[in-house]
């Protein structure tokens, strides 16, 4: 393509997402109850807000995931064939590919994200990082079908899915992206997936209510999301943040929460809420072992080996294509 038809598409590309965000907002906050897709957290506000989650002492899942791709980043990095193209699902930052990078020969990175200017800053930090490393970004939602890169089509393929991102999918998404996600790899490939474990109900709730609010902050940005790009009026002082351990479905829930009657227009269309009325902004699913295994077994998947830190808080898997 010239420079032109690139920019075209990219501008096309845009739109496109623009306008599913747009079509997304009005169908969720149109149903009852109201809720709104985490995906739309990760704006470049939301993005460097999870970064500072990432940080705090009550949110385990990053640091504990890290210590384990460092502390068995060797093991992990034997099942990654030379020459593989690594696919990372959702690549936020290259902190936890670089774990594996140094220990395998590999042949190309394929990060996968749906922000296009984030992706890019990081494949150019990479490339000038490790300047024979081929790096082809996709921009694309990785929760459906999109296609490899022509370059990497002929080389082995390992998925890369870190951060518990899979305990964002309700249970039937997850088993149609494991399902996916081994279509796209094809046949013979290998994932490498964290997934994020069932705890202390405690350690559970302080993770998602810390005490600096930086993820109340988080889960109100998408409010202050929607007024920018979408035109929209919410009062975001209205709303409170509220995150609950549903133990009968194994989920954190995440909610916002009206403090009183209000209406709120987006896109010239209005949406009222009741006192206390919530829209469902995030769920994240946490595992068993066994719950996991099964779930990766019945999707096209068979789990070989797993991974997890001293106080079982966290777990990384090795799996392989079933056919
Ligand atoms: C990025 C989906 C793994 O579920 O823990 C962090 C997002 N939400 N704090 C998670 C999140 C609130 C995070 N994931």
């Amino acid at each position: 393509m010239n420079v032109r038809a690139t920019a075209l598409a990219e501008v096309h590309r845009f739109d496109e997402q623009a306008s599913a965000f747009a079509r997304d907002v009005i169908d969720d906050l149109s149903r009852h109850p109201k809720r709104l897709s985490p995906k739309y957290f990760y704006d470049a506000a939301g993005s460097e807000l999870f970064e500072q989650i990432t940080l705090l002492p009550e949110y385990y899942p990053t640091r504990t995931e890290l210590a384990i791709l460092r502390d068995y980043g060797r093991a992990i990095s034997a099942i990654i064939p030379k020459g593989a193209a690594l696919v990372e699902f959702g690549a936020g930052s290259t902190t936890k590919m670089r774990l594996l990078l140094g220990e395998c020969g590999l042949g190309a990175y394929v990060p996968v994200d749906i922000s296009g200017e984030f992706l890019k800053t990081q494949a150019e930090a990479l490339r000038a990082d490790f300047p024979s490393l081929q790096v082809y970004p996709v921009t694309a939602d990785f929760s459906a079908p999109f296609e490899l890169p022509e370059p990497v089509r002929a080389m082995p393929k390992v998925g890369f899915f870190p951060g518990s991102t899979l305990g964002n999918f309700e249970p039937h998404e997850a088993c149609a992206f494991l399902h996916s996600a081994r279509e796209i790899l094809g046949r013979g490939a290998r994932m490498v997936i964290g997934v994020d474990l069932e705890k202390d109900e405690r350690v559970l709730y302080d993770a998602y209510n810390d005490s600096a609010g930086v993820t109340a902050r988080f889960n109100l940005n998408v409010l202050h999301r929607i007024n920018r790009e979408l035109g929209g009026d919410f009062d975001v002082g209205a709303f409170i943040h509220r995150a609950i351990y549903n133990r009968d479905k194994h989920r954190i829930e995440m909610h916002l929460i009206s403090k009183k009657a209000l209406t709120a227009r987006v896109l010239g269309r209005k949406f009222s809420f009741r006192p206390g009325e919530s829209i469902h902004t995030e769920n994240s699913y946490k595992y068993s072992l066994e719950r996991f295994t099964a779930l990766a077994r019945g999707s096209g998947w068979k789990p070989f080996e797993s991974w997890t830190d001293a106080a079982g808080m966290f777990s990384v898997h090795a799996m392989v294509a079933s056919d």
